[in-house]
């Protein structure tokens, strides 16, 4: 029986593989689910023991997950690990542990996935409950990093571990009102404290002091959680290290990572506080860039592109935005439309009286994660002629000097400087010219005078990461204008197209912006607003006049929004509360407009407010309003 479960795995995985053609960014599937499973092999006996560490939906990898590139329905990933914890000198007794994804983009064989997995890959299976607060996400249609449907303040009180230090790096009010976010470092040693601690405040201010997420800050409590690691750094070639969370890259590409304790993570969030952890964010100590979207944010400490992959990742779980680049999986939510651009989804946003589609087409898509050093690249392309202009886009990391990496099209040499250092970083190039009708090359090759240079492992690989080439109709056609509201064509792994609103404004698209659209940027009030309410409270207190009469100071606590900004600098013109009061149903006017006043006459009392801000234009489920009735009487006061 257990000689032949590594052929008939193969073959399952075949089969199962050939059954159906999926793809994987319908709006219906737009989602991936994953089981991450972890097996450990005894020493002498063999005997294999699966345990399911974690479970969930992805919908929002950007490029950096690997995907399922071949359209199957299943995909199962051997993460070759183990653990160095268990590593032992002599061979005979080392404890093989390893990690496998299994993903599937449909619902409906999820669970039969990790059954017949567990069947086939295992001999017994550890009957390890998942968190308590997993017991809701045994429902496999919820999405776990749909940060809003975390259960708030239920289940299990954890509590922090001896050596854990948390700071509370953004305070804009109660944790039960406001979006938690809790960023938790991993690979920080003891001694790294103060440079965990450094690196956050860096991030936080990168990300809601600067642009991004700035005119959201009231309504974000952000929290940082040291746990010390025992070992410096994240893993590579898919080994983790000895770290509190177990984060670790696949091989030497600058791309996905991922994390191998989950449950670690889950908990070490949930004891932040009861209610702190809507949004758990895991920071790899490392200089280079890598992230991934899902249950947790990941991103690194890279002072480079640390900030562009948070943003990113955050704009997916803190959104409900797909991507906007072409070539990724996810185009769902506020800035997708797949179906009509007459009645697109933004067309509240839309520059013209009449949407249109701006024209251009996608001529050559590849994720290289090319090895540079084994020799040139080339990227062929075929044109119609029929196009006025061109755009070349690449990704490419470890090309620190200017004559370490080369570009050609068609024979003829880019223009290009490095932007120094070795992380991934992006380049791109224009032509104002179209391409004649037929076929073409790209041709990407390291600097001739590196050929022969050493292996040095300690820094990133000269790689060609990723390549994109479009090419547009003249600007009638085609807007570059990134004020234009339009829809933008976007083109998925498979080639299929959606629309987005703006050209390269949004960051969900262009890395080195640091801008939402207004479609995300309503999208995002909308979310926020779903999980805080504008109201905080409202206080009664008894009070006496001059007159020594009864009287009572009603005051409305709103989240500092608008009028109430501290800073005012952060509000956007036209950004302001309406407020209202009513006793036993009847408008008070003379009080309109006022926060705190004071009344002498008992009743039912209620408080109305709306909020108006240029940012949102349609507010469909009254997210922008709040209202409180509570009753003012003298036999409430106490005393
Ligand atoms: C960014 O990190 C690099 C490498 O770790 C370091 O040399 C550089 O000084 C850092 N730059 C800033 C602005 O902190
Ligand atoms: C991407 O965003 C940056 C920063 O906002 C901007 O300078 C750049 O022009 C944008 N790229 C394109 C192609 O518009």
């Amino acid at each position: 029986m257990r000689a032949c479960l590594f052929l008939s795995s193969a073959l399952a995985l075949v089969s199962l593989a050939t059954a159906v053609t999926i793809y994987p960014n319908d709006e219906s599937e737009g989602a991936g689910f994953y089981s991450l499973v972890e097996r450990t092999t005894s020493p002498n006996i063999g005997a294999r023991t699966c345990t399911l560490i974690d479970r969930g939906e992805s919908t929002a990898y950007r490029n950096l997950a690997p995907f399922n590139n071949q359209k199957q329905l299943v995909n199962i990933l051997r993460r070759n690990t183990h653990d160095e914890r268990h590593h032992s000198h002599t061979h005979q007794d080392e404890v093989a542990k390893e990690l496998f994804e299994l993903s599937t983009n449909h619902r409906d064989i999820w669970s039969d996935l990790e059954q017949s997995f567990m069947e086939r890959e295992c001999d017994s299976v550890a009957k390890v409950s998942l968190l308590d607060d997993d017991k809701e996400e045994s429902d496999l249609g919820r999405k776990v990093q749909d940060v809003f449907k975390i259960p708030q303040g239920t289940g299990k009180d954890y509590s922090l571990q001896e050596g854990d230090e948390v700071r509370k790096l953004v305070d804009s009010g109660p944790d039960k009102n406001r979006v938690g976010i809790v960023f938790m470092g991993d690979g920080y040693t003891l001694e790294e404290r103060e440079k965990f601690f450094g690196d956050m405040d860096r991030l936080v201010n990168d990300m809601f002091i600067g642009e991004t997420f700035e005119s959201f800050l009231p309504l974000f409590n952000v929290y940082a959680l040291f746990r010390p690691s025992r070992e410096s750094g994240i893993g590579t070639q898919g080994k983790w290290r000895d770290t509190s969370f177990r984060l670790y890259r696949d091989g030497t590409e600058l791309r996905g990572i991922y994390c191998a304790d989950p449950r670690a993570a889950k908990q070490a969030c949930h004891a932040v506080g009861k209610y702190a952890c809507d949004f758990p964010s895991l920071i790899g100590n490392d200089p280079y860039y890598g992230g991934l979207g899902g249950q947790f944010v990941i991103s690194t400490s890279s002072n480079k592109s640390g900030t562009v992959v948070l943003r990113h990742e955050l704009g997916h779980s803190l959104i409900d935005v797909g991507e906007e680049y072409d070539g990724g999986q996810v185009y769902s939510g506020v800035n997708a439309e797949r179906w009509t651009i007459q009645n697109i989804k933004w067309k509240h946003w839309i520059t013209d009286d009449v949407p249109r589609e701006e024209k251009n087409v996608l001529r050559a898509q590849d994720y290289a994660w090319y090895d540079l050093a084994k020799g040139p690249y080339k990227v062929k392309f075929e044109s119609n002629g029929e196009y006025k202009r061109w755009s070349l886009k690449i990704s490419h990391s470890g090309v620190d000097t200017d004559d370490s990496f080369e570009v050609y099209i068609d024979g003829k040499r880019l223009d290009w400087t490095s932007p120094g250092g070795y992380d991934r970083d992006f380049s791109e190039w224009f032509g104002d010219e179209g391409f004649s009708a037929g076929s073409h090359v790209i041709e990407f090759r390291q600097g001739s005078k590196y050929d022969n240079e050493p292996v040095d492992d300690t820094r990133p690989i000269r790689q060609l990461c990723s390549v994109t080439m479009h090419e547009f109709m003249a600007e009638d056609q085609y807007r570059f204008d990134n004020t234009i509201i339009s829809a933008y064509p976007t083109y998925d792994i498979v080639g299929r197209k959606t629309w987005r609103p703006s050209n390269e404004f949004c960051l969900m698209r262009n890395m080195t912006s640091i801008h939402f659209c207004s479609v995300c940027k309503e999208g995002l009030w909308h979310r926020l607003l779903s999980k805080a309410s504008l109201l905080d409270e409202i206080q009664v207190d008894c009070d006496e006049n001059a007159q020594g009469e009864s009287v009572f100071d009603l005051s409305a606590k709103l989240i500092p929004l608008g009028q109430f900004r501290e800073d005012q600098s952060k509000r956007s013109q036209g950004e302001v509360y309406e407020t209202r009061w009513f006793r036993n149903g009847v408008h008070q006017a003379e009080y309109d407009n006022h926060v705190k006043i004071q009344v002498s006459e008992e009743g039912i009392w209620e408080f109305k407010t709306e909020f108006k801000t240029p940012e949102v234009r349609k507010d469909p489920r009254g997210l922008l309003k709040a209202s409180k009735v509570f009753v003012v009487a003298k036999r409430l006061c106490s005393k």
